[in-house]
């Protein structure tokens, strides 16, 4: 992209090198790098970050648009380190799932730079996608999804470590965005199974554990290998299912209905 300069991620001389420039006006990372395979700084590198980027009068921007709103086991990834960014950005859960829905998070000071009047965006403050993130929010609160989340996420990566080592050589993330790299043999490159040496996997918010011998020797019968399960809103036991009546309450008239076949907090 015009007029971005790349530092490596996890890496901050480099960054710090790059900052004694003083036409730098901004900083932007992904606290954990989603698409590059899940890539988890070492701890520090966001409070550096924010050092960094104070002392030299730079913007930090945070892209959490993959990493935000209980995806990492926290309501944002920089909370791991209770670093404090000066632009977030959000999108993917903050939809709930049901409808495009992207947010920038800032200070007046920033924000206010751009005044009424001005071009900001076509689609910005669209009510029903307003109304459907604040539902989203609201869902993310009560339900514990981002403590969910962490405690799930845990349990998974756990779980995935015992898997022979030389297969899954590398189990890693936060909370429910995780990938582990599988290694390369033949058989698994034609393996139309994979199409990746670094699978991600990312369940949904709500993924409990199952409690109990009967459903987990349910599973083992079915052939899974680990005591998970999956529940989609319209496969939760009913006092799970007050996501969807939730965001109904936002929508009591129209076609939201389709919400109850599909996951909350689904990624697209
Ligand atoms: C980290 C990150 N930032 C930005 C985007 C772009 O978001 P959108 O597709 O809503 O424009 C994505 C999309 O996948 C993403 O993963």
């Amino acid at each position: 992209m015009p007029g971005f300069e790349l530092v490596p991620f996890n890496d901050i001389p480099p960054l710090e090198k790059a900052l004694q420039d003083p036409h730098v006006a901004a900083f932007m990372v992904e606290p954990i790098q989603g698409d590059a395979g899940v890539l988890v700084p070492e701890n520090g590198y966001l409070t550096q970050i924010r050092e960094l980027c104070t002392r030299h009068n730079v913007l930090w921007i945070a892209d959490e648009v993959q990493t935000g709103l209980a995806r990492t086991g926290r309501r944002l990834a920089v909370d791991h380190e209770e670093a404090r960014p000066d632009i977030v950005v959000l999108g993917k859960s903050l939809s709930g799932g049901v409808y495009p829905v992207s947010a920038v998070l800032c200070d007046n000071e920033v924000m206010l730079t751009i005044k009424p009047g001005e071009y900001g965006s076509t689609y910005g403050g669209n009510p029903m996608a307003c109304k459907v993130a604040i539902a989203a929010l609201q869902v993310m609160e009560e339900e514990k999804l981002a403590e969910n989340a962490e405690r799930m996420g845990q349990l998974l990566r756990s779980e995935l470590r015992k898997l022979p080592a030389d297969i899954v050589m590398t189990v890693r993330g936060k909370g429910l965005l995780n990938a582990i790299v599988i290694k390369e043999t033949k058989g698994l490159a034609q393996s139309a199974h994979f199409c990746s040496k670094c699978p991600w996997i990312l369940p949904p918010f709500r993924l409990r554990r199952v409690e109990g011998k009967p459903a987990l020797a349910r599973q083992r019968s079915a052939g899974q290998a680990h005591p998970w399960r999956l529940h989609p809103p319209g496969a939760t036991p009913h006092h799970q299912r007050v996501s969807a009546k939730r965001v109904h309450r936002h929508y009591p008239q129209n076609h939201l209905v389709l919400l109850k076949s599909i996951p909350l907090f689904g990624f697209g």
